[in-house]
């Protein structure tokens, strides 16, 4: 089981310190932050492990305001998201893109965590299959590859897929490929048990609740003892 918190624009060095120094990785789960990009050193240095939120596809070049896997790597962050909503919605990113990034990242040995997803009109008008085909369909397979289902209308508004749309939307990303898939979208201590104990939901991408340390200890914690039984 896997649970990653995805930090978004929050928290700067010294918070990200003071929230790594704070929070206690339970056994029994994987666990990952994604700070921002500022913050990965602040973060490692506690030993947690570590990854950022996106990462371009060349190793350099004239790319302003983008980060490469070898800079990553060479700073000691173990993995990257990439394709998240947000970075499709607001700074052009396509499946594409996304595949592009995901495929360098892992050849240069970076951990990478695609996310995937449909909008809530794609949902409403019955193209949620579609949708995930065509953006799980030009992923690489990898064994350092984990996808995020992250349905967008779920994302930072308090709505959640239901344990079933998971479930469904899960095992069809698994028959696509045979990789780990965490769910995403308004995971919170209340929900993340019943999310978590689907059969092919392996973890989950947490972002509001991952900015708490209380809240997400409680979601690792839940995590950790679902593992055990
Ligand atoms: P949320 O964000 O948990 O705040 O809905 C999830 C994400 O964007 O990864």
């Amino acid at each position: 089981m896997l649970i990653a918190g995805n930090w978004k624009m929050f928290k700067g060095p010294a918070e990200t310190l003071a929230f790594c120094r704070e929070f206690p990785p339970p056994d029994g789960v994987d666990v990952v932050v994604c700070p921002p990009y500022a913050s990965l050193r602040e973060a490692m240095a506690t030993g947690l492990t570590v990854y950022a939120q996106n990462v371009h596809w060349e190793r350099e070049g004239a790319f302003t305001g983008e980060v490469s896997a070898e800079m990553l790597l060479e700073l000691g962050v173990a993995g990257s998201l990439v394709g998240h909503s947000e970075r499709r919605q607001h700074f052009g990113e396509t499946d594409e893109t996304a595949a592009w990034r995901a495929e360098r990242a892992l050849e240069a040995g970076l951990a990478v965590i695609a996310c995937v997803g449909e909008l809530e009109n794609e949902r409403e008008r019955g193209e949620t299959e579609a949708v995930l085909r065509r953006q799980v369909s030009p992923l690489p397979r990898h064994e350092r590859l984990v996808v995020a289902y992250e349905p967008v209308w779920a994302i930072g508004t308090g709505k959640t897929a239901t344990p079933a749309m998971a479930q469904e939307a899960h095992a069809l990303i698994k028959s696509l490929l045979a990789v780990p898939v965490l769910y995403g979208g308004s995971v919170k201590p209340e929900n993340a048990g019943e999310l978590l104990a689907q059969p092919d939901v392996d973890g989950a991408l947490v972002g509001g609740a991952s900015l708490d340390v209380e809240s997400f200890t409680a979601i690792c914690q839940t995590a950790a003892r679902l593992s055990r039984s």
